[in-house]
């Protein structure tokens, strides 16, 4: 039996209901995070807590919870669920209110927290590689922001479903921005490359950490604005997302990407992150 929290109960997953006039289902009027744990410990809890906090900022909605609040929630469906490793799913809503697009006068936002069994990376894909496709990113202004609302992400995922394909690689006038749910990285003379945060990406979580581990094995490593042109010349892509940790892209539209193999960096940083997480798990810090 999975339990759930919503709304200051911890219940059962399928008794867990919303009112129709919620704002979530209306509107899409919500923001969400999703929390890797591995081992029971939360993987970079702090940094998750921040980028909700800025969500909720981004769409004028108050946090509902303190900090401590929200861990000891996340702590109580962590321990209730039956696997170790887990993707938290939590969500915050604008609440119930009459169908007006305005905010209702009062609010009282819904709160909903969700253990998903989190499974590693298949170790075909990471032997391997997995292919991607790219399409014109269509999404809003705001994609800094983790909004319910990703009518958008899906669609343009979808198109890599159809195709076959693990991801969509978007890209806005010219220049790499990000997957339809992850970060994109390149790797191109040899250094590694990211697309700087702006208002058009998601500032990835694992992003941060994937550079963090560059500049620790002084693996040589730059954040600037990436072209079309860029990406297609690449020797490594990679994905990176709390569910698919760093994933290789060997195939883009169809084309070998580098060697068609994963790279060497690649390589690397997988062994780097799998041995970062372990430490964490040995070691019961806050990572
Ligand atoms: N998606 N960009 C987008 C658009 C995303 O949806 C995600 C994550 C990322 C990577 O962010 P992080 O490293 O913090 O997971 C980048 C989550 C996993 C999801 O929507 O399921």
């Amino acid at each position: 039996m999975t339990t759930v929290y919503l709304n200051g109960q911890f219940l059962a997953l399928e008794e867990a209901r919303i009112p129709v006039m919620d704002r979530g289902f209306l509107f899409g009027d919500g923001v969400y995070e999703v929390i890797p744990v591995y081992d029971r410990q939360p993987f970079r809890l702090h940094e998750h807590l921040a980028r909700l906090q800025d969500s909720l900022d981004g769409i004028r909605l108050e946090n509902p919870h303190a900090a401590a609040e929200w861990e000891n929630l996340i702590l109580r469906i962590v321990e209730s669920a039956d696997w170790p490793d887990q993707g938290i799913y939590l969500q915050v809503t604008r609440g119930q209110g009459p169908r007006d697009h305005a905010f209702p006068k009062i609010v009282h936002p819904t709160v909903f927290i969700l253990p998903m069994q989190l499974s590693p990376p298949a170790a075909e894909a990471v032997e391997r590689g997995v292919s991607a496709i790219t399409s014109q990113d269509n999404r809003w202004l705001r994609c800094d922001l983790k909004v319910t609302s990703l009518l958008p992400n899906v669609l343009l995922r979808q198109l890599s479903v159809d195709a076959d394909c693990a991801e969509t690689i978007l890209l806005r006038d010219g220049q790499l921005i990000e997957g339809s749910a992850s970060s994109v990285f390149i790797v191109l003379d040899g250094i590694l490359l990211a697309p700087p945060k702006t208002n058009l990406m998601l500032p990835g979580i694992t992003y941060d950490v994937v550079l963090e581990l560059a500049a620790a094995a002084s693996m040589p490593h730059q954040v600037r604005p990436i072209s079309e042109t860029e990406l297609r010349q690449a020797s490594e892509i990679w994905l990176t997302s709390s569910t698919k940790e760093v994933m290789p892209v060997t195939k883009l539209d169809g084309q070998t990407v580098g060697s068609g193999q994963p790279g060497p960096l690649f390589r690397q940083m997988h062994a780097d992150y799998q041995a970062f997480k372990h430490r964490i798990m040995r070691g019961r810090s806050v990572a």
